[in-house]
Formats: structure tokens, sequence, C-alpha cells
């Protein structure tokens, strides 16, 4: 059990936790949330002994060994990959020492009591080798690398040769090697792919040990986690469920506290209004004095958390510019032996708010950097408009602040021709008010940093923004007050993003790179998907069609995927309506009597009517399936809106009814299979 008992943390003048306790078992699953800044983080730093509380007391059973994954990217270098992975378990190699030391006593020594101590002592010594999975290392870090996306050839480059995102990778996987008994991950997910997500996701359900994780992703909350904990306002709060069930309860909490406090308010202010009214009528001294020490004695409810209004950013004024804002003509972009583009011609015109998507590797961020100018072409040319200016926002953006200025000084210099209300205004939108500009950005928490970095583009008066996995870090509040901002942003937007909620609301195109090409659809992110769901369910019937089984257990699979994987990955959505398209045909085809039987040449009366009524039945239960596979996708693509939860009032009912369709389809298609085995179909 970890126990931590009225912990305290103050920050300068700020309280992060304030008689903080809560007590956690061995094997427990908990999603630690809340907003930037909430203390989330430190909270971690706490109980890894990493920093210390100025009040209360940490409890953890002796000998638990404690994995801890930052949310900062680690430095590393002068080691490859598999090595650096390798040197996580020091701590085991020194074990397999005094193994070897101890079984050189033991076959000199045969009794007596050293013997006796060795034997004991390599007993326990083996048993932690075994527990931590030692001797088949090399290749479960193999697999743990794999498994998080490097390859082969990765193995043996040098370390220092990958980004931040990807040296976080390696951190992961040296945690996952060491099998602590206690993991802490702190918004691991952030610089995965959709399939290093997923392995990780299955990875951590079978995990032993206990683990917390602290993340702003819904659905891998949702997979990993059976318990929630909630930094808010000092105080942690806790609830008896995955990250869905917490923002139910949340809200049917805060429409309880709501009424209590407003409760509290009215009485309140009757008890002031009766004391002010006969306070100089002596005949109600009296009961006047008694009001007053009953109004002394209230202990004021604070009013709930989610109350205040969330800041809206403001972009400074910027000049219009050219009405082509830039174009690449037949660019080329090569990197080594890799050909990414080979001959993109693309035009951005003025005011337009772009999506540009694709699977990961694609080259989404190449592309960003190319019609930025960040990254010299190959080949081909870039033509930028008059008076166009440019503000790019980079995925490591955060990582190249100067971590020794102060939060104002940092904004200042990138801020052109503001004044300095201007720069405070920014700031306070971005949630640093007061004191807190002066805080120096080496102790800021992960989203403010990346608030800061955001702050810096905005600042320089751009009239098109190139923003590249802007959301990053960012909790729900400061996403909403970024899309707000965007959505009112006069000049031209270009976005990569894995937030389906940001891009159906902002953009009015969607351009899809990969293959070396970039094509262009109008319309927000949705309309896109339905255009690819057309266009491959177009592909799909000129395709061979599967049986029924087949289709069905291909379908459970995509139905249990979609509510997981969610909305960070674009290609979901397709995936499922996709699907659904395969199994309305292969249902529709089985129907025609497609299941490849022939029929007998001569048929008497009888079996003509048992066929007719047969294939009614089936017929039957086939439209029944059909339509609750159609009403099952649409649930699932509004599931998959990463503001679902927040959107949607009716969620919780949603996905009741989501979890009931997969019921009654998977039942529906084991009587479809059950009716033709049985032979009542022939
Ligand atoms: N050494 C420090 N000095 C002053 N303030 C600090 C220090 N360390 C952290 N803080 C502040 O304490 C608050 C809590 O930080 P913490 O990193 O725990 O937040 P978090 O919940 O992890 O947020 P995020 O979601 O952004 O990662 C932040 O406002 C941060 O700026
Ligand atoms: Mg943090």
């Amino acid at each position: 059990m970890l126990t931590l008992d009225k912990v305290t943390k103050h920050y300068g003048g700020r309280t992060i936790f304030d008689s903080a306790s809560w007590a956690m078992p061995d094997d427990g699953r908990v999603g630690l949330v809340g907003l930037n800044g909430a203390g989330k983080s430190t909270l971690l730093r706490i109980i890894a002994e990493q920093i210390q509380p100025d009040g209360g007391r940490i409890s953890r059973p002796q000998r638990t060994r404690v994995g801890y994954l930052h949310q900062d990217s680690p430095e590393m270098g002068g080691r490859s990959v598999l090595d650096e992975t390798l040197s996580a378990l020091a701590e085991m190699r020194e074990h397999d020492r005094r193994r070897v030391e101890l079984e050189e006593i033991l076959a000199t020594d045969h009794s007596g009591p050293t013997h006796e101590a060795a034997l004991e002592e390599l007993g326990d010594v083996l048993s932690e080798l075994e527990r931590h999975g030692f001797y088949n290392a090399d290749s479960r870090a193999t697999s743990v690398l794999f498994g998080l996306g490097f390859r082969e050839e990765d193995l043996g480059r040098d370390v220092a040769e990958f980004s931040g995102g990807i040296r976080m990778r390696i951190a992961l996987a040296k945690l996952l090697l060491q099998r602590p008994d206690f993991l802490m991950l702190d918004e691991p997910t952030n610089h995965l792919d959709i399939e290093a997500r997923n392995w990780l996701e299955e990875y951590l359900e079978d995990y032993e040990g206990g683990i917390i994780l602290v993340s702003h992703d819904h659905y891998f909350l949702d997979r990993v986690t059976r318990r929630t904990v909630e930094v808010s306002r000092g105080a942690l709060n806790e609830y008896n469920g995955n990250y869905s069930f917490y923002l139910v309860e949340r809200e049917r909490r805060f429409e309880a506290d709501l009424a209590a406090y407003e409760k509290q308010r009215t009485e309140i202010e009757h008890m002031e209004a009766f004391i002010s009214r006969f306070r100089y009528q002596a005949s109600k001294a009296k009961l006047v004095q008694s009001r007053i020490k009953q109004l002394d004695k209230v202990e004021r409810l604070q009013s709930p958390a989610g109350l205040e209004k969330p800041p809206t950013i403001k972009f400074p004024n910027c000049d219009r510019g050219a009405r082509r804002v830039v174009e690449l003509r037949d660019a080329v972009k090569r990197y080594g032996e890799l050909t990414v583009y080979s001959g993109v011609s693309l035009e951005i015109e003025r005011g337009s708010r772009i999506a540009l998507v694709g699977p990961n590797g694609a080259g989404k961020s190449t592309m960003i950097r190319m019609l930025a100018g960040v990254d010299d072409l190959t080949g081909g040319e870039r033509i930028v408009g008059d008076k166009v200016v440019m503000g790019y926002f980079a995925q490591n953006l955060a990582e190249s602040l100067d971590y020794d200025s102060t939060v104002l000084d940092e904004l200042s210099r990138s801020a052109q021709g503001m004044t300095s209300t201007e720069i405070r205004n920014l700031l306070g939108a971005m949630l640093f008010s007061g004191d807190e500009v002066q805080k120096r950005v080496g102790v800021l928490s992960g989203g403010e940093r990346a608030r800061l970095a955001l702050a810096k583009v905005i600042a320089r008066r751009n009239n098109c923004l190139l923003l590249d996995e802007p959301t990053n870090n960012l909790d729900i509040v400061a996403k909403e007050t970024l899309l707000e901002a965007l959505r009112r942003f006069p000049g031209t937007v270009l976005i990569v993003s894995h937030d389906r909620h940001i891009l159906n609301q902002l953009v009015t195109q969607v351009i899809e790179v990969g293959h070396g090409h970039a094509i262009r659809y109008l319309g927000n992110y949705d309309d896109y998907l339905a255009k690819k769901a057309q266009e491959e369910s177009r592909a799909v019937k000129d395709a061979p069609v599967a049986r029924v089984e087949g289709a069905r257990s291909r379908l459970t699979q995509v139905g249990s995927s979609v509510a997981a994987e969610g909305a960070t990955n674009g290609a979901v959505p397709t995936t499922c309506v996709n699907g659904n398209a395969k199994a309305v045909q292969s249902t529709s085809l089985a129907r025609a009597g497609g299941n490849g039987r022939k029929a007998p040449a001569v048929a008497d009366h009888a079996s003509d009517r048992r066929r007719s009524q047969n294939a009614r039945k089936r017929a039957e239960i086939e439209t029944v399936i059909e339509r609750k596979e159609n009403e099952r996708a649409a649930l699932a693509l509004e599931m998959n809106d990463a503001n679902f939860y927040l959107a949607r009032k009716d969620a919780k009912e949603m996905i009741a009814r989501y979890e009931l369709l997969g019921g009654e389809i998977d039942k529906l298609y084991e009587d479809l299979v059950a009716f033709e085995d049985s032979g009542a179909a022939k």
C-alpha cells in the first residue's frame, strides 16, 4: 500500500497540495488527472522522493522498486539504442555478480553459519533475478523496443541521433525492462504513434505491478486504469472507476456541490439581510447578535471547481498578405535514400484552414517544414506570397525554450511591436497571471511550457500559422481556448493534429499526404472521412466477399478497437466505416444466396416453401444486424470525438448503448451462424 498522509507542498506563494491524503494498493491502476499546472508531476516527484513535501508523510512498503517516466525528454548519448536500453539492468547485473560470489562460497563451505547465510541470500538473489526477468533480458529488450516502434536497423544507432520524443520511448523501454513493482508514467503517449500506443496499452493491461498514469488521453486512460485521482485546488479527489466514469461522476458531484453551495449562499444572504435591516433596532438586538454569531460559525463552502470562466486568447492584429500565401511547385524531398515527396504541387490560399493528415511517417511534419521554409527542398520550388508572415510551431518547440529565462522575458523576446500590456494579456490568456510571469521557464509544468511556446508563435503578428501537433500536453480547457482563438484568427492556418474535435471544428480543407503525394479534400475532417469511406466501400464492392463468420470476427475486432483507439488517429473511423461497409456487403450477398451453395435443379413445393421461409427469416436477421451495425458505427464516430465527453450530456447513455449494441450484434450473428449450421438455411 502506498499512503500519502496530509501532504502539503507550496511553491512561492502558491499552494500545490494542502493536506492531501490518499492510499493506493500495491496492484492499483490509477489515472492521475487534472488541469495543466494542477500538480500531477509534482505529486509523482514527491512519491519518487525526488522532492520533499513541506508537510505530511508518504509511506510505502520497503524494497518496493518505483519506476518513473518523466514528462520531459531525458538527455542521452554515446551509446547505441540497445545498449542504452540494457543499461537499465545495472542493478540486476550487480545481483548476478553476487549470485556468482555466493555460488563460490557454497562450493567451498559445505556447512556452518556462512553456508546457511549464503544459501538464504542466494535464494533471495535468484528470486529477485527471476522476478525481474533478468535471464531473458536481451530478447525482452528487443521485443519492447520493437513494440515501441524501433526497427532492427535502429538498435545499433547512437541514441543522440534521435529526437526528444524518440528518447522518451527509449526511457520508457528501459523502465519496462526493469519491471518495477510500481510504475509511474507521466504522459507517456504524447510521443507515441498509434501502433506504439496500442502496444503499450496491451503491455500495461497485463502488467503485474501497480501503475499511476498521468495522461490527457481518454481512451488510453480508460483501457489502462480502474481508478481515477483528480488533482484540483490542492486536494486529491478519488473516483472509483476509469476516466469515463470519472467524467460522469464528476458532473454529478459538481451538481451536488453547486446545489449545496448555492443553498448556503442564499442562507448567508438572508442572514446578512436580516442583520443589516435590524441592526439598529433595540428590540431586535438579541436576535441580531445571535444571527451574527451564527454567521461567524458557518463553515463557508468553496464555489465548486469549474465555475471559473476560461480565458480567451486574442491574436495580435496582422497584415492581410497576398491571396496566394504559399505555393510548392513539383517539390521533391529526400532524406538520403528515403524519398518523402517525389514532385508535389500545392497552393495555399489566404484564409483557408487546412488539416494535414496521413499515417505516421507519411511526411506531415516534413510538409509543414517545407511550407514554412524550415527544410530546404531537394527539388522544385517554394514561392511565398507578398507580405506573408509565417509562424511555425514545431513539436519540439517547448524543448527549445531558454530554461533560465523568465516567462515574461522569454515571450517579450518574440513579441514584435507588442505593448507590455498586450504581452501580459497574452500571458494571462495562457494562464500565467500575476507573479507567475516571473517564473523561471525551467520550473514550468509540461502544459505550461507548451503554452508558452504557443504564445511565442502567436505573438509574432503572423498572418499564416503552421502548427505541428500544437495540443500535446495541453489540458482540455487550454485546448478549447486555443481552438476558439484559431477560429477567430483571420489569417491562414495549416495544422497537424490527432485531435478530431479540433480538426472538425476548425478546418475547411483536408490535405492527405502519403506515398510521395498530397491530395486535397474540401470540407472538414468528418467530410473527409466520409469521402474516404465512400471511396473504400466502392473498392470493397469489387473485392471478393468474406463468409458471414469472417465478417463477424472482423467486425468484433473493429468494434472493440474503435472505442479504445479513439480520437488520436484519423485512420480509425475510416476502418470503422469500412468494416461496416464490408459487413453490410457480405450480409446482402449472403441474402442473395451468395454462400457458394448451388440450388438443386428439381425442387418440390414443400421444400420450395421451406426455402423461401428460411430465406425470409435469414433476411430478417440480416436486416436487423445491418440496422444495428449502422447505428453502432454512427455512435462510434461520435465517440471518437476528442471532446465527446465534454460536448455530450448523454455520453454515458451513448457508451451504454454502444456496448449493448455490440452484445446484440454478436448474439444475432451467433443466431445466424446457428441457423445456417442447423441446415435450416439449405
Ligand atoms: N520548482 C518550482 N518552483 C516554482 N513553481 C513550480 C516549481 N515546480 C513546479 N512549479 C509549479 O507548480 C505547478 C504544478 O506543476 P506540475 O508540474 O506538478 O503540474 P502538472 O499537473 O504536472 O501540469 P501539466 O499537465 O502541465 O504537466 C505549476 O504551476 C508549476 O509551474
Ligand atoms: Mg505534468
